[in-house]
């Protein structure tokens, strides 16, 4: 028998929401089957743009049940740490060009009791993880520089998918391969193709609110074939 490939993961980026509703707008992305919401965090200084703290987080934690990661995009994560715990995070993703003692912050964010991801800005090669694989859950490949929504999706990154899913499949670990900007109908499959598994979406999914859960479904669908739409990303 075939062994079933793993079920694509679609997680949402709060980016687009109105952040007037936070609450609402989670509890739309549940509605419409998303796996969990990818809160875009942002400090003025790693990328050029700001966004929410954990106790924005924490008050829109109790109105869903769905999971939390935070994509942590600022300067020296490590003193907030236990901030996006306590704030109901089950995994924080910290930048590898952010970390003097990426080592050190991994093993802290696991002693947390969450889960362990790193990204990887465009330039940034995939070297930076290799010798911290043990202590990661999660491999995050930035198809955008970070810092804004609605970017177009950088195919150049499709190489360095491929190299992460070899490394991650070296490893023996079971590592989720995330991938992050740019995606929507027209890119999803070429990354799912590349290796990636988990699929951050935010404009894609908020372009036509009433038709989220269509658009989850098809996202998933064709992530799975690893085919192209014709639609836009
Ligand atoms: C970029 C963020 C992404 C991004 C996703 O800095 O990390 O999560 O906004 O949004 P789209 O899908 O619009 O690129
Ligand atoms: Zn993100």
């Amino acid at each position: 028998m075939q062994p079933t490939a793993p079920r694509p993961s679609i997680v949402a980026s709060i980016l687009p929401a109105d952040f007037s509703r936070l609450g609402e707008e989670c509890a739309a992305l549940e509605a419409a089957g998303v796996d969990r919401v990818h809160w875009d965090v942002m400090d003025g200084s790693f990328v050029p743009n700001l966004t929410v703290g954990p106790d924005v987080i924490a008050c829109v934690r109790q109105r869903v049940r769905l999971g939390f990661e935070a994509h942590l995009m600022v300067e020296r994560p490590e003193p907030m740490l236990g901030r996006w715990a306590a704030a109901g995070c089950e995994t924080a993703i910290v930048h590898a060009e952010a970390c003097a003692h990426l080592h050190r912050t991994l093993a802290t964010i696991r002693e947390l009791g969450m889960r362990a991801g790193v990204a990887l800005n465009p330039a940034t090669p995939l070297d930076a993880v290799a010798h911290v694989l043990d202590l990661v859950d999660l491999l995050l490949v930035m198809t955008v520089d970070p810092g804004f929504g609605g970017q177009a999706y950088l195919a150049s990154m499709e190489p360095k998918i491929t190299a992460a899913r070899a490394l991650l499949d070296a490893s023996g670990r079971e590592i989720a391969l995330e991938v992050d900007g740019g995606i929507g109908r027209g890119t999803i499959g070429p990354a799912a193709r590349a290796g990636a598994d988990t699929f951050c979406v935010g404009s894609a999914l908020f372009r036509e609110r009433g038709a989220m859960a269509a658009e989850v479904s098809a996202l998933r669908r064709l992530a799975a074939a690893g085919e192209v739409s014709g639609a836009a990303a």
